[in-house]
Parts: structure tokens; sequence; C-alpha cells
């Protein structure tokens, strides 16, 4: 894709007035998207975010043989057909997501042959923990060059301890669960609000679960599912990016529909910072100076700790003013590459392993920068906002893998933002 067609371009320095709706949620919406297999019935996805990996899983079910349609925000998937169990293609290897076809399809038919999900480019992402947990309900895994083929008789309950409170290892033991033969139990599972969000969906269409949300996750397997109509609840993440932006350039925001519940860490990180937040039952709302309170260290974590999809945003904001910083990133071993693209627009940022030191300076530059991920990139665009001048931050296309129209929530929130 051309730099032309493909980039955002944001005249910044002004400060952030005004009311923005949260999208549906990225995270929580996939694995959905996924586990609509298993009811083998018609499905509605209430609040489904228009992004480009939902455009993705969309390609991925509709290859496989479910029919999709549209209906405003509303996604119907009618799963009660399934004719192919082979995934290739831009839209496996691109998306990391599409591994939750494999616990799916293992639910659903028995069998399935994927080339290796892909992703952001933040580390080394092996699914080896996914792999191992379905081998031991009875997965027989074939690898080949790029891709593996995974099948198995009859999915077998069994107790499975995971070596990290992995997010998609929980939701493809908990897909391969719901039809297995028995009880299955996941020590260390990931507690997530996806992993509830998820849970929700299927104890609504007739799975036993108990303990979403909690380390030790029960699944009792059942035979049936049935088609339900379900709500995709906000974005976390879109509206932590939001919720920093204003940090970065002070004002006064009004967030719709932020799931504030599920954002706990990221409000006590943002109030330390200066900021002034109320909730309500609406959503939340945000009030901030511009020059922020300094913070000596943030460390990312599993829920409910601070979220690594916010560190790149967090880091743009960190950027300005007095004082020090250090961000130590715990879950992913490659997500600081911001930092040198920030270093464009005059941020004083060294890193050193899992160590960011940020250094605040009186203020950012625009200039051109390039997205090299989806989080990195909203980190990019709040850095736009904040820097004096023009910020072209290209390929955009990183950025609408999870944001619907960041250009439109940023414009109702006053800033002069544009594609280009
Ligand atoms: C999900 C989210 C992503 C978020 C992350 C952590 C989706 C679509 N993506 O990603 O936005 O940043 O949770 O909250 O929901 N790992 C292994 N082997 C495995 C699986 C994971 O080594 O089999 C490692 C990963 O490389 C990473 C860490 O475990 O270092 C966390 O990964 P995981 O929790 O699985 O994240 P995702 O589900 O990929």
């Amino acid at each position: 894709m051309s730099g032309k067609v493909d980039s955002i371009h944001i005249r910044g320095g002004n400060a952030l007035f005004g009311e923005t709706q949260i999208q549906g949620s990225k995270n929580a919406v996939l694995p959905v998207m996924a586990a609509a297999l298993l009811t083998e019935d018609v499905c509605v996805i209430e609040n489904c975010p228009r992004i480009s990996d939902v455009i993705h899983m969309q390609n991925l079910l509709t290859k496989i043989g479910c029919k999709l349609s549209r209906k405003g925000r509303n996604l119907v998937i009618d799963a009660r057909e399934v004719s192919e169990d082979y995934m290739e293609g831009e839209s496996v290897t691109g998306m990391r997501s599409s591994s939750m076809l494999l616990g799916a399809m293992l639910g659903r038919t028995g069998h399935i042959t994927m080339a290796y999900p892909g992703g952001c480019v933040i580390g080394k992402r092996p699914i080896d923990m996914h792999l191992n947990a379905l081998a031991k309900m009875g997965v027989v895994i074939e690898e080949k060059e790029g891709a593996f083929t995974a099948w198995a008789k009859r999915l077998e309950g069994n107790v499975i301890k995971l070596p990290f409170a992995s997010v998609g290892a929980t939701e493809n033991i908990i897909m391969a669960a719901v039809k297995a033969n028995g009880i299955t139990i996941i020590d260390n599972a990931a507690k997530e609000p996806e992993i509830v969000t998820l849970c929700d969906f299927l104890q609504r269409a007739g799975a036993v679960i108990e303990g979403a949300g909690e380390s030790l996750l029960m699944i009792k397997g059942v035979n049936k599912l049935h088609g339900i109509q379900f709500r995709i609840p906000g974005d976390r993440i879109v509206a932590g990016t939001y919720l920093f932006s204003v940090l970065g350039t002070g004002g006064h925001i009004f967030l719709k529909d932020a799931p504030t519940r599920q954002m706990l860490s990221v409000m006590r990180t943002a109030a330390m910072m200066g900021a002034d937040i109320e909730i309500s039952k609406e959503g939340l709302s945000v009030l901030a100076e511009p020059a922020r309170i300094p913070i000596p260290y943030v460390k990312t974590e599993v829920y409910p700790g601070f979220p690594t999809d916010l560190q790149s945003p967090l880091m743009a904001v960190l950027s300005v003013g007095e004082g020090t910083c250090i961000i130590e990133e715990t879950i992913f071993e490659d997500r600081f590459k911001m930092a040198q693209e920030l270093a464009k627009m005059g941020a004083q940022i060294k890193i050193d392993g899992k160590q960011a030191f940020i250094t605040g300076v009186p203020k950012l530059v625009g200039c051109e920068v390039s997205a090299g991920e989806l989080r990195g990139g909203a980190g990019l665009v709040i850095a736009g906002c904040m820097a004096e001048g023009e910020t072209v931050v290209k390929n955009r296309h990183f950025i609408e893998r999870g944001y619907e129209d960041i250009c439109r929530d940023y414009q109702n929130l006053g800033v002069n933002i544009y594609t280009g």
C-alpha cells in the first residue's frame, strides 16, 4: 500500500474537548465470532466493530461455509453449515486471532488444517501453549512447513495447567472443551475481561462453565449449543487510548460506553498522572490539565494489571513533561518499536531489554513517522495530537486492524485529523 493513501495527518497542539462513542471490543468479538461455529446455529452479534480484523474473521468463516451478513452494527453468523476445514492466506497469517478457529473447529468438526497464525510484529508470539493443551485433550497435531493439521476422534476433558496465563490459549481450550467428553479444568487460566465475555456468550448458548475471570476455570462438556443474540462490550483499549490522549493534550472529554469496570488499573495510572475521572452508567468523563504529574514506574501485567496494549499510548504521553519514567514490559518481549519513531518527534527514550527509560521533553514536534503495528500506531497518533505542527503517521492499515475510524473519533474530540 502506498504511503500516500495509507496515512493519517494530524495538526496537533490543541486540547481535546467533546464526546465520542467507544466501539465494540476487538479482542472480545473475535473469539465470540469463532465460538459461533460451536452453536451450529444462527447467532446475532450486536455492537460488532467495523475493523479489519473482524473482516478477516468474516472472510475465514465464509470460506469454511458459514453465511454472514451485516445489519447496521449487528453481524449475523449462520453457522448451520460448515463445508471446509482448510485455512490459509492473508486472513490467517496476518491476524493472530485466526488461531481462535483452532479450538472452535476442533469442537465443531474435530479437524482443521491451517497456516500458522500471524498478527502484530511484537515478538515471537508462538502458539505452543495452545497446541500442548489441545494435545492433552486428545488432539493429534501434525506439523508441515508453515502449516499444521489438528484432529481428534473425540475431544476428552482433562486438567490443563498453563505455564503462563495466555489469553489465546485459554480461549482455545475453552472452545475445545465446551462440547468435549467430560470435564476440563484450566489451572492458571487468563482472567482478562475478554475471557469473561467469551464464557458469557457460550453459557448463554448452553455451555456449562464455572470460574470465568478466575485462575481456575472449569468446563463441563455438553452435547449441543444453540444460537443466541449477544452484545459485545465497549473496547477497553480504545477507551484507554483516548483517555491517555487527553492526558497528553489536556482538555475534557466524555467516552460514551467505555467499559469502566474493566479499566481500573488504567484509570488508576491516569489518576496518578493528574486526570480527574468521573464514572457514570453512560461512560467515562476525563478532565486533564496540559501538564501531567510525573510518575516514576509503570509495569505491564496480565489483567487486572496495566495492559500491554496500552503501553505505547502511555509511552507517547510520558514522552512530554517533567521527570523520568521507567516502563517495564513483561508480556511481549519486543513491544518498544514505537520508541524510535517517537524519537523522530523529539522524544528521549532509551530501551534496555524489557525496560524503557523515558525522559520527558518540553514538547514534541510533528514530522513523518511510520506505524509498525496496531497499538504502536495508536501511540503515534496520540503523539501527533500532542505535537506542535503537522504529523503524518504512515501505515494506517495497522491502526485499522483495531480502531474502527480513529480519525472520526478524534474529530469528535476536536482534533484536526484526516486520512490521506
Ligand atoms: C491477546 C490479545 C492482545 C494482548 C494479549 C495480552 C487478542 C486478539 N489479542 O493476545 O491484544 O496484548 O492477549 O493481553 O485477544 N505465548 C507463548 N506461547 C503461546 C501463547 C502465548 O509463548 O502458546 C506468549 C506470547 O508470545 C506472549 C505472552 O505469551 O509473550 C502473552 O500472550 P497471550 O496472552 O497468549 O496473548 P494473545 O492471546 O496472543
